[in-house]
Order: structure tokens, then C-alpha cells, then sequence
């Protein structure tokens, strides 16, 4: 850690704990506030500017990042350097998007590197098979029902976007009766409930594991296999309908997955950044090879924004210090995602994985305990739904909490899209302005920070860039705080554990080790049936 990063830290701490905390209503009056903290780019509008800091604040948060290396950072990592050096990886999903290999400079020449040019082809490659693939499902029509198995990142991903375009006149596909379905949960009403409403003979599996080896989704497949088993078609047939997408072709082909049906990516793609490889085929599918381009063009756009804005007028940096900002000077802990669009429904749930299981560390890149807060909890729901549940803990509680209120210009000729939208407006200005009153019940003190976000239509390029900003959003808060966003060790350990439990909840007269605490023995005496 270099002395510099040191002082422009502590600089950064100190300027944060001032009393009282900045006004946002004071500061919305400063003349070019709107000129300094809202910005267009990529198909999205954001206005950053109720937030409580100031322009020295500001210019302390800026000599942060550029002191933490961020700029060399980013380019080294759209350049395909190993950025995760825990696990000894690239963190290379921008080139999933990218339209030619990245190039880099070498005496004064840019020179595209072998690796960066075979890294591309392969990308190319599956690409093409998968529009491929596309083609002849819609040729055939025999489909009517997709079943999506994944976790984590192998299933947030689809299931937002699949959400989020599947009305869209430019991607409804050929086959306007074909519905996706996912199934994460282990949980076996997660999928029996489903399966009783299939037919085996219409319904294409998606198998989709980077790793190949997470026990939920090989369960899930396990039960799917016999499902398809009971119904008498061949083994043939039944591989016909049978998709693996993962980083582990080998391990697909050995459980029986035919090589043409299995759609590689590279260990380079993070599973938390995958649904822009072939783990996005179910979008492809359903909402057409058109909107699965423009998602990849509109990240792409946001990727060029990242690497060519300056630090001050870039809106993944930008919203990565302000970020760590209401950490420290409000003791915000949380950032809550209110998409005010029903398709937008698992916005919340994508990000939480995404910040969340990134920036969720208690250690820098040297292995040292952070001195700083890392990710706050992120949560939320639609508005206007969560308006009339949680809202009243984001007026009133004496903890104020950062929130994002993401929202889409459409025709207001529909009142209900126009009560929508003046909702949107009403919180954001009672929010962080508040509105004073005599009576301590009826008084709102504002001062909540509120990013805004405006999606110029709810269409594959703007959510494409939507999540890419967040994803650039992610990585420059990891390289701000010095940790390893990439990585996720601490997901590890509960698994490990849970192979203990097994044998003891499936056999009941198995005695319960002597080291088990008297707390866990009672729970799994309690689980037993
Ligand atoms: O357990 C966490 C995790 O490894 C996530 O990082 C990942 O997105 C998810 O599980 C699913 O993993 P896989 O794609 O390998 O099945």
C-alpha cells in the first residue's frame, strides 16, 4: 500500500467525520451542482446530485481513487490481466462484449496480444454457435417451455433480463408461446410444482454451472434427468432437450451431455459477471439474437465510458466514492435499489449478488483487516409497492440509508405510468429534502442520499448498460478500498459444513458427535422426522 493511498485516506476519514452532516437541500442550491454531478451516458441519465458532498469533499474522494490506482487498474483489467490474484484469474468479462480484442501500446505501436486474439475467437465461436443453436430451435418450434437450472450468478442474470425484455416488441421471438422457467432453489416445491404443469416432450433443460460441481444445481439436474427418464422417451430424445452452459465442458460431457449441446466460457468470466457468455442463452431464445446483441452493445457503451471519461465525470467511479461516502459520513450500512418499473422486479436481487458477494471482505489485497466498512447490505423492491412497506423506516429512522431510485422515461398517456413516475419524483425530493413540521410524528428530516438513475427506455441496450455500470461501479469500489472483489471465499465454508449434516438428518439413529454443541445437536434433533 503506498504512503500516498495511506494519506488520501485518512484524508478522506477525516473530512467524513465533520458535524453536522452536510445538507442536501443546501447543497442542491450551489449553481453547478447539476453541471458537476449529473451526466448522460449510454443510453442512461444520472443525477448524483442530492447526495451530502460537498466540492472539497469531492476533491478528497477524487485524490482517494486516484491515489488507490484505479485508472491503471481498470485498464489492466479490460486489458486481460490477472486481477483476482487470490485464485490467480483474469477478470476479463468485458471482452465478452467487446466488438475486437483489446490493444495495447508497445513502442509507441498498439499491438493486439495472442492471448487477448484467441480469448476473442473463442468468444466469437460460441457466440455464433449459439445464434446457431437459436436458429434451429425457432425452426423447429417444437419448444414451449425453457427450464433454467442455475444458482447465483448462473441464474440472477436470465431471470432479470428474461423479465425485463420478454414484452419488448423487437425481442419477442418467433416462438411466441415459449415461456423460461428457472429453478435455483433446492427446495423440491421449487421445481415438483413446476413439473406438474410441463410436458417432458416441449420442454428444453439449460444446465448452467460455471464450476459444474454446485451441489444445488446437480441435485436439481438429478431430479429433472428422472423426470425426463419416467416419461419414456429415449435416451436420445431426452439428450436433445439436454443444454449444459458452463466453464467445465469436460465435466458436462462426462455426465452424459452431448458435446454439441454444451456452451463453453472461459474461468476468466466471474459467475456474478457471466450473463453476458453463454450462460445469457435463455435471453437469446426468448427474447431473440437482436436484443441479445443490443444487451451486449449497450454494456459496451458503458464499458468505453468507463475507460475514457475522467475520474470526476464518471459514473461507475462516481458512484463507487459516493458509496463509500454515506459509509463514512452518515454511517449509512445499506443501499436500497427501487426500480420503479415491475420488470425491473429482480433488480434488487442482482445487484445484492453482485456488490455483495464482490465487495463483501473483511481483508485487503495484502490479507490485512480493512479499516473501512466494505459493502452495504443491498436490498429493495419495485416502488410503487415498496412504498407502502419499507418506506416509512427510510423517512423516519434516525439512520439515514443511501438509496438508488432507478426509472424509465415512458408514454405518460397511461395514468398509471404516469402515477408511476410522480411517485418516483415525490420520494426522491421528500427523501432528500425532507419537509419540516411543529409535530416530531409529522416531521420528515431528509437528508437521504438519492442516486437517480433514468433509463431512456426499458429496452436490452439500456439495461445492458445498466448493469455494466453497476458491474464498473463494483470493481472501482473494490479498488478504492484495496480488496479483491473478485473473488468469494466466504461462501466456502457453510458448504463444507453442510456435507457434515446430511448423514445426521438422513439417519435418525445416527449418534451426534461428541464436539457438536448442545445447541446444533437439539436443531438437528428437531429436524428430524
Ligand atoms: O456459492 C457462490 C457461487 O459460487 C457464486 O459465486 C456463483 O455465481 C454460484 O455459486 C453458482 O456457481 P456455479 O455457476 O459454479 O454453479
Amino acid at each position: 500500500m503506498n504512503a500516498q493511498y495511506v494519506n488520501s485516506l485518512h484524508a478522506v476519514k477525516v473530512q467524513a467525520l465533520v458535524k453536522p452532516t452536510r445538507s442536501i437541500s443546501k447543497l442542491l442550491l450551489e449553481e453547478d451542482r447539476l453541471e458537476r454531478f449529473a451526466l448522460s451516458t449510454s443510453g442512461l441519465y444520472l443525477d448524483l446530485s442530492r447526495t451530502p458532498v460537498n466540492l472539497e469533499d469531492w476533491s478528497r474522494l477524487l485524490a482517494l481513487a486516484r491515489s488507490a490506482d484505479l485508472e491503471r487498474k481498470r485498464d489492466a483489467m479490460f486489458q486481460g490481466q490477472v486481477m483476482n490474484p487470490t485464485e490467480g484469474r483474469r477478470v476479463w468479462h468485458s471482452l465478452l462484449r467487446a466488438s475486437a480484442p483489446p490493444s495495447h501500446e508497445v513502442n509507441g505501436r498498439q499491438e493486439i496480444s495472442s492471448q487477448a486474439s484467441a480469448a476473442f475467437k473463442e468468444v466469437q465461436e460460441t457466440l455464433l454457435r449459439m445464434r446457431a443453436f437459436c436458429e434451429k430451435f425457432h425452426q423447429e418450434g417444437k419448444i414451449t417451455d425453457i427450464v433454467h437450472v442455475g444458482i447465483g450468478g448462473s441464474y440472477l442474470g436470465p431471470e432479470l433480463i428474461y423479465q425485463a425484455l420478454r414484452k419488448q416488441p423487437q425481442s419477442v421471438a418467433k416462438n411466441e408461446a415459449l415461456q423460461v422457467h428457472f429453478v435455483a432453489n433446492v427446495d423440491p416445491y421449487a421445481w415438483d410444482r413446476l413439473a406438474a404443469r410441463l410436458n417432458p416432450a416441449t420442454t428444453l433443460v439449460i444446465l448452467a454451472s460455471k464450476s459444474w460441481t454446485t451441489p444445488e444445481t446437480t441435485l436439481n439436474s438429478q431430479t429433472l434427468r428422472q423426470w425426463f427418464e419416467k416419461s419414456g422417451l429415449s435416451s436420445e430424445e431426452i439428450s436433445k432437450h439436454w443444454v449444459a452452459v458452463t466453464a467445465k465442458p469436460e465435466l458436462a460431457q462426462k455426465t452424459g451431455v452431448h458435446p454439441e449441446q454444451i456452451f463453453p466460457f472461459a474461468d476468466w468470466v466471474g459467475g456474478r459477471f457471466s450473463v453476458w457468455s453463454a450462460i445469457g442463452l435463455p435471453i437469446m431464445l426468448a427474447c431473440g439474437t437482436e436484443a441479445f446483441d443490443d444487451l451486449l452493445e449497450g454494456a459496451r457503451a458503458m464499458d468505453e465510458h468507463f475507460q475514457e471519461a475522467p475520474l470526476e465525470r464518471n459514473a461507475p467511479v462516481m458512484m463507487a466514492m459516493l458509496c463509500l461516502w454515506h459509509q463514512l459520513h452518515l454511517g449509512s450500512q445499506s443501499e436500497a435499489v427501487i426500480p420503479y418499473a415491475q420488470r425491473l422486479a429482480r433488480l434488487p436481487a442482482f445487484l445484492q449478488q453482485l456488490q455483495m458477494e464482490s465487495n463483501g471482505k473483511r481483508v485487503d489485497l495484502e490479507g490485512q483487516p480493512i479499516q473501512l466498512p466494505s459493502a452495504p447490505v443491498v436490498w429493495g423492491e419495485p416502488g410503487t409497492d415498496s412504498q407502502h412497506s419499507f418506506f416509512q423506516a427510510l423517512h423516519h429512522s434516525p439512520q439515514a440509508q443511501a438509496i438508488d431510485f432507478v426509472l424509465v422515461r415512458e408514454h405518460q398517456s397511461d395514468p398509471r405510468s404516469l402515477f408511476l413516475q410522480a411517485n418516483a419524483l415525490a420520494q426522491i425530493e421528500a427523501l432528500s429534502l425532507g419537509h419540516p413540521s411543529d409535530d416530531p410524528h409529522r416531521h420528515y428530516p431528509g437528508n437521504r442520499p438519492c442516486l437517480v438513475i433514468v433509463l431512456e427506455k426499458l429496452n436490452a441496450k439500456c439495461l445492458g448498460a445498466l448493469l455494466a455500470l453497476y458491474e464498473h461501479k463494483t470493481a472501482a469500489l473494490g479498488w478504492i478500498l484495496n480488496i479483491n472483489s473478485f473473488d468469494q471465499f466466504g461462501v466456502e465454508l457453510g458448504k463444507v459444513i453442510a456435507k457434515q449434516f446430511e448423514p445426521l438428518l438422513q439417519n435418525t439413529d445416527l449418534a451426534m458427535p461428541n464436539s457438536m454443541n448442545r445447541s446444533t445437536q437439539s436443531l438437528v434433533q428437531k429436524l428430524r422426522v
